[in-house]
């Protein structure tokens, strides 16, 4: 009976270790998720976090190297979809292979939705 009451007791134990386990194994495959209002706060040249296709990019440290200055600051804290694919205040033309190559620099995560 003792014996019984151990056994029982560790392979109760094994089965919690596991799903623990599990539990960690699939939080850390969950991505970071921001709101609007989360990427909105982020709206400065010195905070510069741009929402493009649903997907979220800090791009704070590419400002001083971008190609087109400080057109950039427009889509700061904002959903830069339209912008990052129109350039009205320029070519009114999509950017380029590379420089939508550029943007995996700068992921952060993906759209949360309410
Ligand atoms: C919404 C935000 C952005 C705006 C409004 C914007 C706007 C511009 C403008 C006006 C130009 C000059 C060429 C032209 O007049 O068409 C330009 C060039 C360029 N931008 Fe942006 N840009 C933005 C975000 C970005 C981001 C996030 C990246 C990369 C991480 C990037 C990479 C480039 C590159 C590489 C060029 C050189 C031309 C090309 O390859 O398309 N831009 N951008």
């Amino acid at each position: 009976m003792k014996k019984a009451i151990i056994f029982a007791i560790i392979i109760s134990a094994i089965i919690i270790s596991g799903c623990t386990q599990l539990q960690t194994d699939n939080r850390s495959d969950n991505k970071d998720t921001y709101t609007l209002e989360e990427i909105a706060e982020h709206s400065t040249e010195n905070d510069c976090w741009l929402l493009i296709d649903e997907k979220v990019y800090n791009a704070t440290d590419y400002i001083i190297s971008h190609p087109g200055g400080t057109a950039i600051l427009q889509g700061c804290g904002t959903d830069a979809t339209d912008l990052f694919r129109t350039r009205p205040m320029g070519s009114g033309t999509p950017h380029s292979g590379n420089a939508k190559d550029l943007l995996k620099d700068y992921y952060i995560g993906e759209l949360k939705r309410k």
